[in-house]
C-alpha cells in the first residue's frame, strides 16, 4: 500500500528518495512527501497530492542538499487523499518528522488524549496522533528512541515507520509491525524501504525487520532492538534482485513484460525441483515437513484476489492426486471466522508479495491453533515467507503490474509440484507423476505457442473496448480460470466481468444474456467438452457475443462462436496455466485500448498491507 524509503549518509538524499519513490509506485498511491534536514539542520517537509513526479516539480530549483531524509508514496486509509493527509507528518514546531505505513487502530481513543493535553491537529489521518504521542514523549523524556519505542507499546494495529528529529540529525529511528521494512546497508550510508525494489539500485546487503522490532539507524550502522527494549541481533541478508528486473525492459507496461516473462518464469518456477525418473518432486523448502503433510486429515488454502483463484486450481488438484480432502477460503474470511483447526490440518498460504495483511493475519490465527503452515510465496523474505512453518518460493521474479499474471501462472505452477510431491505418497502412480512432470516441462514452450497470438488477440480486444458487461464461463479445472480471467478484466479495463461455473448459467445468469452480453467460454477438448457445447449454445441463442479459448484442434468451435483462439493442449491439472494467458492478453489490449493506467489501476495497490 503505502511507500516508505528513507536516507542518512554523506550525500545528497534528494535525488535517491525520488526515485527509491518511483520504484514502488507500482503499489499504488494518491500522494507523495519528502522530509529531510537541509543545509542548516533545519526540517524541510514538501508534499502534494498527486504523483511523485508532482513532488519532484515541488521540489525543483529548490536546490536542497541533505544527508538525511524520508519518504512516502500514501494510499488513503484514514482521511482524503489531499496536500495535508500526506505523510510525512510533524509536530506543531515542525522539528520531528514522521512516515507510516499501516493502520494506527486504537488513533481515537489516543487522540482523544493528547487533545485533552493540549494537542491540536491539521490532518484526518491515524499517523498525525502517533507523532504527536512522541512528541508529547519526547518533552517528558528527552530521548528520541525510548520515546518511540514507548508509544509504540501504547499502539494497537499495524506500522512500518521512519522517523527523524531536528535534535537528532544523524539518525533515523524505524519501527515495524505488520507492514514491511527493510534496511539496506552500504559504505558510510545506509537505506530504509518498505520494498527491496526501492534499494536495491544502491546496496544489495539488506536487514529484514520483523514485528514489534525497533532500530535507530546512523551513516555508519543500526542498533536493534525490540519494543520491549530487548537487545536482538539482526542478520544480514544479500537479495539476488537487479536493478534490471525490475525495470520495463522496453515494455510499455510492466503487466505487457510479465505476461510475456511466463515462459521464462514457468521454467525458475519448476527449475531443479523435479526427479523425472521416480516421477516425484524435490521442494527443499518443505523437507522435515512432508511426512506431518502427507498425513494431514485435511489441507485448506488460504489467500486473496488472484492468490486465492490459484489456490481454487489447487483444491481440484490435490483432491484429485493425492485424496485429502482440501477447502479453500478466502484469508479475510478465514480469519474472522474462529476456524475450527488441529494439528492434524496443513494451511497453505499463497501470496505474490508475502504482505498481504488478510492473509498475514488468517497465518497468526492458523499458528495460534497449531496447524501446520506452508507458505507459497513470491518476495523473498516476506512475512509470510518468514512466519510459515515451511515453504516454496514461485522463483517467478518480481512483479511490479498490480494485475498480478506471472504469478499466478507460478503459483499454479507450484502448487502441481506440492500436489505431486504428496500424491507420490499417496494415490499417485510413477506414471501419473511422470506425465505431470513432463508436461510441466512442456509448458513454457506451449506458452510461447500462445504469445504468438497476441496480436489476434488485440484484434479481438477492439470489439469490446465498449462493452459494459463480461461473462467467464469455464467447468472444472477452469472454472477458477473464469474468475480470473474476470478479475483481470474488472481491475484494469473497470468493466463489470463476473465468472462462473459454466453449468450455472441455467441457475440465474442466463437472464442477463443478449446481444450487448460478451461472454468468454473456456472450452478445452477435455471430458466435459460436450457439456460446453451445450452451454456455448444456449448463450448463442439468446444472441450473446461468443469468445472460446480452445484447443488447437478443434475444429467445430469455429462454428459456434464469433471469436475462437485456439491453444495448445496438456493434462486438465496445467490447462489453468494456459488458458489464463489469453485472457490476461485480451484484458490487457482492452484496457490499453480504454487508455487507461495499467500498471497502476485506479483505487489499486499491489501489496494490500490494510485490512
Ligand atoms: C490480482 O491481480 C490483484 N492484484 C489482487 O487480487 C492480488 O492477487 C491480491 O491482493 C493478493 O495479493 P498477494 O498475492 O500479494 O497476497
Amino acid at each position: 500500500m503505502c511507500g516508505i524509503v528513507g536516507y542518512i549518509g554523506t550525500k545528497n538524499c534528494i535525488p535517491m528518495l525520488i526515485e527509491g519513490l518511483k520504484r514502488l509506485e507500482y503499489r499504488g498511491y494518491d500522494s507523495a512527501g519528502l522530509g529531510f534536514l537541509d543545509e542548516n539542520s533545519k526540517p524541510k517537509n514538501i508534499k502534494v497530492k498527486g504523483k511523485v513526479a508532482d513532488l519532484e516539480n515541488a521540489l525543483n530549483g529548490n536546490g536542497h542538499f541533505s544527508n538525511i531524509g524520508i519518504g512516502h508514496t500514501r494510499w488513503a486509509t484514514h482521511g482524503i487523499p489531499n496536500q495535508t493527509n500526506a505523510h510525512p507528518h510533524s509536530n506543531k514546531e515542525g522539528t520531528l518528522l514522521l512516515i507510516h505505513n499501516g493502520i494506527i487502530e486504537n488513533f481515537g481513543v489516543l487522540k482523544k488524549a493528547l487533545i485533552n493535553d493540549g494537542y491540536t491537529f491539521y490532518s484526518d489521518t491515524d499517523t498525525e496522533v502517533l507523532v504527536n504521542l512522541i512528541d508529547s514523549n519526547y518533552k517528558k523524556k528527552e530521548d528520541l528512541f525510548q520515546a518511540v519505542r514507548y508509544d509504540l507499546n501504547e499502539v494497537e494495529g499495524t506500522y512500518g515507520i521512519a522517523v527523524f528529529h531536528k535534535d537528532y540529525p544523524d539518525q533515523i529511528i524505524v519501527a515495524k509491525n505488520g507492514s514491511p521494512l527493510v534496511i539496506g546497508i552500504g559504505e558510510n550510508e545506509n537505506f530504509i524501504a518498505s520494498d527491496v525494489n526501492a534499494l536495491i539500485a544502491h546496496t544489495s546487503k539488506v536487514v529484514y525487520m520483523e514485528d514489534h522490532e525497533i532500530a535507530v539507524i546512523t551513516k555508519n550502522g543500526f542498533k536493534a532492538k525490540t519494543i520491549s527494549d530487548e537487545k536482538i541481533k539482526k542478520e544480514i541478508q544479500e537479495v539476488k534482485l537487479t536493478l534490471e528486473e525490475i525495470s520495463k525492459g522496453g515494455y510499455e507496461h510492466f503487466m505487457l513484460k510479465e505476461i510475456i516473462e511466463q515462459p521464462e518464469s514457468l521454467r525458475n518456477s519448476i527449475r531443479g525441483r523435479l526427479l523425472e525418473k521416480e516421477g516425484i518432486s524435490k521442494l527443499g523448502g518443505l523437507s522435515g515437513y512432508i511426512d506431518r503433510i502427507a498425513l494431514s486429515k485435511r489441507i485448506i488454502i488460504t489467500a486473496c484476489g488472484t492468490s486465492w483463484h490459484a489456490g481454487l486450481v489447487g483444491e481440484y488438484m490435490l483432491e484429485q492426486y493425492t485424496n485429502i480432502p482440501v477447502e479453500v477460503e478466502y484469508a479475510s474470511e478465514f480469519r474472522y471466522r474462529n476456524p475450527i483447526l488441529s494439528p492434524d490440518d496443513t494451511v497453505i498460504f499463497i501470496s505474490q508479495s508475502g504482505e498481504t495483511l488478510d492473509s498475514l493475519a488468517a497465518l497468526k490465527e492458523t499458528k495460534r491453533r497449531g496447524a501446520l503452515t506452508i507458505g507459497l510465496v513470491n518476495a523473498v523474505g516476506s512475512s509470510i515467507a518468514r512466519e510459515t512453518d515451511c515453504g516454496v518460493y514461485l522463483h517467478a521474479g518480481p512483479e511490479i503490474g498490480v494485475a498480478s499474471t506471472k504469478a499466478f501462472t507460478s503459483q499454479v505452477a507450484v502448487l502441481a509440484l506440492v500436489t505431486l510431491l504428496i500424491g507420490r505418497r499417496k494415490i499417485t502412480s510413477p506414471q501419473d507423476g511422470m506425465e505431470i512432470i513432463k508436461e510441466l516441462k512442456s509448458l513454457p514452450e506451449k506458452v510461447e505457442k500462445i504469445l504468438q497470438l497476441n496480436n489476434e488477440i488485440e484484434k479481438i480486444a477492439e470489439n469490446f473496448v465498449d462493452a459494459d458487461n463480461f461473462l467467464y464461463l469455464g467447468r472444472g479445472y477452469n472454472f477458477p480460470v473464469a474468475l480470473e480471467g474476470a478479475l483481470k478484466l474488472k481491475e484494469i479495463s473497470y468493466i463489470h466481468a463476473e465468472g462462473y461455473p459454466a453449468a450455472e448459467m441455467k441457475h440465474g445468469p442466463i437472464a442477463l444474456i443478449d446481444e450487448n452480453m460478451p461472454v468468454v467460454f473456456l472450452a478445452p477438448k477435455d471430458s466435459v467438452y460436450d457439456k460446453v457445447v451445450s452451454n456455448i449454445e444456449e448463450v448463442k441463442a439468446r444472441g450473446g457475443k461468443l469468445i472460446a479459448i480452445a484447443s488447437e484442434n478443434d475444429t467445430t468451435i469455429d462454428n459456434l462462436v464469433d471469436y475462437s483462439i485456439k491453444i495448445p493442449s496438456t493434462i486438465r491439472m496445467l490447462m489453468p496455466i494456459l488458458n489464463v494467458i489469453p485472457l490476461q492478453l485480451l484484458s490487457y489490449h482492452i484496457a490499453v485500448k480504454k487508455g487507461l493506467n495499467v500498471d497502476q489501476p485506479r483505487n489499486l495497490a499491489k501489496s494490500v498491507t490494510v485490512e
